[in-house]
């Protein structure tokens, strides 16, 4: 430790989290939620690797993801490596690969970590999670107003009331005819559809300014839905689903999606971030050399929704998987307090024995600074008597209790 100057940072690399344990809970909780209602809907959990051959994302994603965001090196084969910027092309090509084994109407989700080298803001970093959920073979509407019912779900799931959130809808074919009629060459449309879609982000000038090199029209996006979003609107509404607009600026950043496009938008304007977002995106097996199959999907990060629940004070209180601190009240009690414990474990509890010299007041507090909520005492008398002390750290509450009835306890049984 002498040289001063190697002596690496304790900072996490810059945009990236680490989980402490209250942190991890918090995740495991978002998690459990997303896993919990994509099961209900029938989806099954599938994984992948985060390292993908640069060139999947070469063709058919999104300009700004691949040529701004990506994480790309040159592993020692020479091979080009991207840490994936998002599952969807992941999700193509394993269809595309076991395509004639697979069983369609398919409905697969996941819960992946995905990395963009973006600018480390509110609700955007360079490693997220996201829950993907998507099907693939339904080529009608419902499969849109099935994945969105799934979004909505997962939200109300989480606690949260139809005021706290807004699901915008568009179709991307209705926007591409409207700008097509307005542009000065009908190729400038990829230019349109990526400026529309940053217009929120842009101050009115810079957009104006963008605008008027592909447009001699003054900007406007004045068009009501149509069949297909009022379907989709409609099949939401007969699932009891009506915090839905139409929005036609709506355009989405990947090149894949082919229709329906949606978002889902926080009310509170200090989370001005989709929560998720999604699609048809039919086409994208081509890249494969495959014929298209009808998909719908979308995706939903972890960041945004920990805002959202902590902004609406909905994140749930904290409590360690450790149910209970086992307290030798001297050095000697020891050995009896691994046996006491030995006993629990196999019982179903999750128990920390105490391995310090401190006094028996000073373990107390060890164990409240970690939040588990029982401590149970094991010394000379109680070793004797077969009768434990068990304290409730939250209501102080204590009960002298043999073994079998601590585990019942416990458990809240
Ligand atoms: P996306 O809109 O890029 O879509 O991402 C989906 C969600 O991931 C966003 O709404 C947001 O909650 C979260 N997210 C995106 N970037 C970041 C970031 N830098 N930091 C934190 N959270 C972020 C997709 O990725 C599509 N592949 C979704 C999809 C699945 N479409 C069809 N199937």
């Amino acid at each position: 430790m002498s040289d001063k100057k190697n002596i690496p940072s304790t900072e996490s690399y810059k945009g990236v989290r680490d989980f402490y344990p209250k942190d991890m809970f918090v995740q495991n909780y978002i998690f459990s939620v997303m896993r919990t209602v994509a099961e209900r809907y029938g989806y099954v959990e599938y994984g992948a690797s985060i390292l993908e051959p640069a060139e999947l994302y070469r063709s058919k994603t999104s300009e700004e993801i691949v040529s701004e965001q990506t994480y790309t090196f040159t592993d020692r084969g020479e091979r080009e490596v991207t840490l994936r910027p998002e599952m969807t092309p992941t999700l193509a090509r394993m269809i595309a690969a076991k395509r004639r084994e697979l069983a369609f109407p398919l409905r697969w989700y996941s819960i992946p970590n995905v990395f963009r080298y973006e600018r480390p803001q509110r609700g955007r970093l360079r490693e997220h999670w996201q829950l993907n959920a998507d099907i693939f073979g339904v080529a009608s509407i419902e499969s849109e107003v099935e994945i969105i019912s799934l979004a909505y779900h997962v939200m109300k799931k989480f606690g949260a009331k139809d005021e706290d959130f807004e699901i915008r809808i568009n179709s991307r074919k209705l926007a591409q005819a409207y700008l097509e009629e307005k542009l000065f060459d009908r190729a400038h449309y990829p230019t349109a559809a990526r400026l529309v879609d940053r217009k929120e982000k842009m101050t009115p000038k810079e957009f104006e300014e963008e605008w008027q090199k592909i447009s001699s029209h003054s900007f406007d996006m004045n068009i009501a839905p149509n069949e297909l979003v009022n379907d989709v609107i409609k099949g939401l509404a007969t699932r009891d689903i009506k915090n839905v607009t139409f929005y036609p600026t709506l355009m989405r950043g990947f090149d894949y999606y082919i229709d329906v496009v949606f978002e889902v938008f926080d009310t509170n304007p200090k989370n001005n971030r989709s929560l998720f977002g999604g699609g048809r995106y039919d086409n994208l097996l081509e890249i494969f050399g495959e014929d298209s199959i009808p998909a719908v999907g979308f995706g939903m990060g972890d960041v945004t929704i920990r805002d959202f629940l902590e902004t609406r004070g909905l994140l749930p209180e904290y409590r360690p998987s450790t149910d209970v601190y086992l307290i030798p009240i001297s050095a000697s009690d020891l050995p009896a307090a691994q046996k006491i414990a030995y006993t629990l474990r196999t019982s179903g509890i999750n128990v920390a024995v105490d391995l310090t010299d401190k006094k028996v007041g000073d373990k107390i507090k060890l164990a409240d600074k970690q939040s588990i909520h029982f401590a149970l005492f094991v010394g000379e008398a109680e070793v004797k008597n077969e009768a434990y002390k068990l304290k409730n750290l939250r209501t102080q509450e204590e009960k002298t209790l043999p073994v079998e009835e601590v585990v019942r306890f416990v458990k809240g049984l």
